[in-house]
């Protein structure tokens, strides 16, 4: 597995360039992320931790469905979060919607945002196919969750429903940016979820281009 120096220095060189067309260029590739959104059923008071943020387009979003709620974001990398917090500080959201520069492995809501408990809601947006220590990332998404939490993800699956070319065309260009499909992940989830304390839902976006995930603890 790439060490953590060496991903963060491939992600800053990659957002970089592309952090300024990035919402434009994304609208229509990454699918999905607003029915996910309202999945998460954020409620008043909640708090709310996206994982890979980006450029906080969906902190943003959430921000303005539940004016009462209390939104984190973290992303490793420096690049993306200048665009984050730009456009945060423009929505005059800032009270609201807070950013950390922080690998999702290493999130913890005291160290990485001093709260005294957990999240309501921890999700991923196209983000968990870009983290190579995706176990590690699990791991830390889950001991995140407060009591009665949901972790929700969507992201790139396996083009089930596309001619084989057209999925083959598409995963070379994922892999070429550092994109991939985990199984594995999916897997880990159906086991947590037989473990019981969680429930797991899972849906297809597009013909299987993408996945919607919700594991809520009871
Ligand atoms: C494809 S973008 C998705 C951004 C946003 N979630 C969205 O839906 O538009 C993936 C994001 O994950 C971040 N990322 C990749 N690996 C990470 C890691 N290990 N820890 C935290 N963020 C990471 C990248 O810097 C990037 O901003």
């Amino acid at each position: 597995m790439e060490d953590s120096a060496a991903h963060v220095a491939y992600l800053d060189r990659y957002y970089g360039r592309q952090r300024c067309i990035y919402d434009l260029s994304r609208r229509f590739f990454l699918p999905g992320r607003d029915r996910l959104l309202r999945a998460l059923d954020v409620r008043s008071g909640h708090h709310v931790l996206e994982m890979g943020c980006g450029t906080a387009r969906n902190l943003l979003k959430l921000a303005r469905m539940q004016p009462d709620a209390r939104l984190f974001g973290i992303d490793a990398s420096a690049e993306m979060l200048r665009t984050a917090a730009h456009q945060v500080k423009s929505a005059g959201l800032h009270d609201r919607v807070s950013l950390r520069c922080c690998l999702a492995e290493m999130a913890d809501p005291g160290r990485t945002f001093g709260l005294d408990r957990g999240f309501d809601r921890v999700f991923f947006s196209y983000s968990f196919s870009m983290m190579p220590d995706w176990r590690g990332v699990l791991q830390a998404a889950l001991r995140c969750l407060a009591p009665g939490g949901k972790l929700a993800i969507v992201d790139f699956w396996d083009l089930a429903g596309y001619p084989r070319p057209v999925a083959r065309w598409v995963n070379r260009r994922l892999h070429n940016h550092r994109v991939h499909f985990e199984p594995a992940l999916l897997a880990r989830l159906h086991e947590q979820a037989g473990q019981g304390g969680y429930s797991l839902k899972l849906r297809s976006v597009a013909r299987r281009w993408a996945y919607i995930a919700e594991l809520t603890t009871s």
